[in-house]
Order: structure tokens, then C-alpha cells, then sequence
């Protein structure tokens, strides 16, 4: 019988690379997701991307458009999934608002989305017993005002309403754990900067608006969208001046969340916070560098003010990761650079 899994938000950067690795290894997945943030035409890619793989799982997948904030359309989901003897017997949580300047402007949007959405999706996998859980968290709970390199037991201070969802909904999940520890699996990854695409050039990442990060705003640069690349601060205290960040291959990420299945499938109750990231730091500099010689192109830069709120060095004690694992990041800078930059060469327009 294959395992059922449910993944909010999979249409959505990150959970559209992880399905593409749970299809391979079998398991059944079921999608929720609403589509305010994300793109429905990621679907056929995954399915494109599914249909070589050597057990052609294409109809493992099923999708169901709506809100985890609606609980009737949740019940509607797991009552449907729930018959013919296959349960979902595990979720993967990623369905969340995730734009720190957004969440500064409406930040009740951000708590009524992430946690309502949060609340409804534990009530729904009560009542049809289903306690195990994987929630996207995000290094952008810690206080980094004076560490960089962040172990799980550091001091958390979010600096954003997005932020404050965040650890809002790990110590909701961890009440829920103590409240019956015999029961629930859960698992709160906090990612550092994921960016990339996957390999094929078929999926990336495709925010909507203007955007924030990093990688889309390098594509756009180099894509000659952009005239300058704006370098947040030459002043920061790192040997070229510049912010230093973790980044960490979307396909690496969505490998992580596979091993951390497995090992909560295969072991017994537990709740865990675990960093994901590589360990390494990058600068600001170094990645335009590497950015240019990988895909032979000229990125122009100038070095602006720094961004409000925004943080020096920021990088994963991937320790924990490790050692529970036993697995380590594999992709290289080189290869965040490439496969970023192949995906907005083949969908100049997102998808
Ligand atoms: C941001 C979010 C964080 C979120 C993370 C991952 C903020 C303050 N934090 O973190 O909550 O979890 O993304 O999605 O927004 N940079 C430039 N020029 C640019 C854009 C970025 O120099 O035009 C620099 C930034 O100063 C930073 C680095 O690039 O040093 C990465 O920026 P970004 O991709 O926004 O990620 P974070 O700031 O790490």
C-alpha cells in the first residue's frame, strides 16, 4: 500500500521540488493549495518532470484547490482521501503568507492566514488521526543581533510580524505535542535561504509582485530587466563588507524534508526544531561573482544604504541535521547560480 501524504502549499517554491522527490520514492500525494501565491500550472510540470521517472507515478498525485482556513473544505479533503484504506498518515506543512515587508504592512493578513491556517489543519489531522507533521519554519525566528551562526538552541526574536507567525506556530506545535507526547510527531525545520530551481529549468522560484530576495532579483538583472543590482551595504563587518547568508539548493532543501520523513515514519513520538542549511557562508559579492563566471554574463552593481532590518551574517549550525540525518547538503553555490538562472532563461515570465 503506498503512504499517503498530504503537502499544503505544494504548488509553492519549495513543496514543488519536494513532491518531485516524494513521487520518486512512491509515496501518494495529495496537494492543497490556494493558489493566491502560487501558480496551478506548476502541477503539470511536476507531473512532466514525474512522467521519466522509472515507476511513472503521475496519478499518485491529486490536487485540491482552498484554504486551510476553510475547515469545511479540510474535512471535505481528508473524508474524500480518507476512504478506500489509504489514509493520510503524514503532512507536510508549507502553505503560508512569506513576504517580510508584506507582513509589515498587513500583519494581521499574516497572522490570520498562517496561524488560523495552522489551527485548522491540526483540529482536521485530530480528528481524523493523523499526527505527523513537518512545518516550514525559518531562520528568521532567531535573534541575530549579535550571533551569526545559529544553533536550534539559541534565543529566538523575530523582527516581523512574518517572522513572529513563525515561532508563534512552533510553540502552538509544541504545546500540541506536550499536550498528548505519545502521540505526535512533529518536526519545525528552519530554513536559511533557499534558492535555485530544479535541474530540468521546469520549476523555480516565481514570485508574484516585485520581488525581494536575492536570486529573482539577480535573474532580473542579468535577464536585462534591471539595470543595477542593488548591494544592500558595503559596510557590514565581513571581510568584503558585504551580508553573508546560507544558501542552500532548493532540491537539497527538498531532499532534507525526504530524510527528516523518513526518520520520523521509522521512529517513535517526538517533537524537534532543526536548522537546514549548509553551514557555509556566502557574501553578497562572492554570489554575484559566482553568479557572473557559472552562466558567463555581467551583473552591474552598485553599492547602496543598507536595508532596514536587515542582518549581517546569517548562517545554519547544521550540526543537529547531521548527526540525526546523517545528511549533508551536496549542491554547490555553482550549481544554485546555474540552475536559478537556466529557469528564468527558459520562463523569462515565471510560469
Ligand atoms: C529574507 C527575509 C527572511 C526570509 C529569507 C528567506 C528579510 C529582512 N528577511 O532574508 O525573513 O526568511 O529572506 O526567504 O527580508 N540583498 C541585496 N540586494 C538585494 C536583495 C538582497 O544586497 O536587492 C542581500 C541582502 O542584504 C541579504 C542577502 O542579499 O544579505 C539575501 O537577501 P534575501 O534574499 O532578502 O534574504 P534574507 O535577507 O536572508
Amino acid at each position: 500500500m503506498k503512504k499517503k501524504i498530504l503537502v499544503t502549499g505544494g504548488c509553492g517554491f519549495i513543496g514543488s521540488h519536494t513532491i518531485t522527490l516524494l513521487l520518486k520514492i512512491g509515496f501518494q500525494i495529495v496537494v492543497i493549495d490556494s493558489n493566491i501565491n502560487s501558480s496551478i500550472k506548476v502541477l503539470d510540470k511536476i507531473k512532466f518532470i514525474a512522467g521519466k521517472y522509472e515507476n511513472n507515478p503521475v496519478d499518485n498525485l491529486n490536487f485540491y484547490k482552498g484554504d486551510l482556513r476553510d475547515f469545511n473544505f479540510l474535512d471535505s479533503v481528508f473524508k474524500k482521501e480518507n476512504q478506500k484504506d489509504e489514509q493520510i498518515i503524514f503532512v507536510i506543512h508549507f502553505a503560508g503568507l512569506k513576504s517580510v515587508s508584506d507582513s509589515n504592512n498587513l500583519p494581521i493578513n499574516y497572522w490570520d492566514n498562517n496561524i488560523f491556517g495552522t489551527i485548522n489543519l491540526i483540529k482536521i489531522m485530530e480528528k481524523y488521526n493523523c499526527r505527523s507533521i513537518i512545518f516550514s519554519s525559518s531562520a528568521t525566528v532567531y535573534d541575530s543581533k549579535e550571533i551569526s551562526i545559529f544553533k536550534e538552541i539559541d534565543s529566538t526574536y523575530p523582527l516581523n510580524p512574518y517572522g513572529n507567525t513563525k515561532l508563534a506556530i512552533e510553540k502552538m506545535l509544541k504545546d500540541v505535542f506536550e499536550s498528548s507526547s505519545s502521540k505526535w510527531k512533529i518536526a519545525c525545520l528552519r530554513y536559511f535561504n533557499p534558492v535555485g530551481a530544479h535541474r530540468s529549468g521546469l520549476l523555480g522560484e516565481d514570485p508574484k509582485g516585485t520581488p525581494n530576495n536575492i536570486f529573482p532579483i539577480l535573474n532580473n538583472v542579468a535577464a536585462g530587466c534591471e539595470k543595477k543590482f542593488k548591494v544592500f551595504g558595503g559596510d557590514w563587518e565581513t571581510e568584503d563588507g558585504t551580508c553573508i547568508r546560507d544558501y542552500i539548493h532548493v532540491l537539497d532543501l527538498a531532499e532534507g524534508h525526504l530524510k527528516i520523513l523518513e526518520h520520523l515514519l521509522n521512529g517513535p513520538a517526538k517533537f524537534l526544531i532543526m536548522n537546514i542549511g549548509t553551514g557555509k557562508g556566502t557574501s553578497v559579492l562572492q554570489l554575484i561573482k559566482t553568479f557572473e563566471e557559472v552562466n558567463d554574463l555581467k551583473i552591474p552593481f552598485i553599492i547602496t544604504k543598507r536595508r532596514k532590518g536587515d542582518r549581517g551574517v546569517i548562517i545554519a549550525d547544521n550540526k543537529l541535521s547531521k548527526e540525526m540525518l546523517n545528511w549533508v547538503p551536496k549542491m554547490t553555490l555553482q550549481d544554485m547560480c546555474r540552475d536559478a538562472w537556466k529557469w528564468k532563461k527558459l520562463n523569462p515570465k515565471g510560469y
